[in-house]
């Protein structure tokens, strides 16, 4: 039997995963090792292989084949755009993907202003303004704090992730709009799809069970 091998996407969703894998049988007492500067891990008797990657990277491994399966946020996903099938929400890691700014912003949103967008997410950003709203705006990509944009005029309203809504809050900042729900998703190759269907369909049974 040939390895499955899972990229997970770094962080709190890789956390829930493996407790979720943990109430399926599933587990990998390597990766418990808080010490270890290893990048990935086995579980031999499974025949599983499991590493950690940057958010964004991890369908990219999947698309490539490098991982045959996946699990990361509906933003990551939506926002990279990769070739892989989406079969299964989570239903963890629930947030909005919203476009937030100070309440005065309210009105350029409705008067098809040209405006000036900030966000971590610029492909999620462009679709939603040009091809849903059909908004002409001037797209700027930022890495992190995007907060910050509307606050230190880089931009009119900022296009992120809401999840308690407390950073709006705290600045002063509000959700204008929605763009879509998010949460966290398993995507898997589109060859290991076929090529391991039973184990793999298996996997998702057994999840949508607990
Ligand atoms: C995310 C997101 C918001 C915040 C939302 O940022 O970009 O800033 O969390 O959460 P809240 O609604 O519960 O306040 P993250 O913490 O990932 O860091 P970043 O700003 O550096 O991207």
């Amino acid at each position: 039997m040939r390895y499955l091998t899972f990229a997970l996407a770094k962080g709190r969703l890789a956390k829930t995963t493996l407790k979720l894998l943990e109430q399926i049988g599933i587990t990998c007492e390597e990766m418990k090792d808080k010490d270890t500067r290893k990048l990935i891990f086995t579980n031999e008797e499974l025949k599983l292989k499991f590493f950690l990657a940057k958010a964004s990277d991890v369908p990219t491994y999947v698309e490539y084949g490098a991982a045959d399966i996946g699990v990361v946020g509906e933003d990551t996903i939506l926002e990279e755009g990769r070739n892989l099938y989406e079969v299964m929400d989570l239903g963890f890691g629930k947030c909005r993907m919203c476009v937030c700014g100070p309440e005065s912003a309210k009105e350029l949103l409705n008067s098809h202003a040209m405006i000036r967008v900030a966000s971590k997410y610029p492909e999620i950003a462009r679709d939603y303004f040009h091809n849903i709203k059909q908004q002409t705006v001037e797209i700027i990509k930022l890495n992190g704090s995007v907060e910050l944009a509307p606050i230190v005029g880089l931009s009119e309203v900022i296009v992120d992730i809401v999840e308690t809504g407390t950073t709006l809050k705290e600045n002063g900042l509000t959700v204008l709009e929605e763009v879509c729900p998010l949460s966290a998703r398993m995507v898997v190759n589109q060859v290991s799809m076929k090529m391991e269907q039973e184990r793999i369909q298996a996997l998702i049974e057994k999840l949508s069970e607990v």
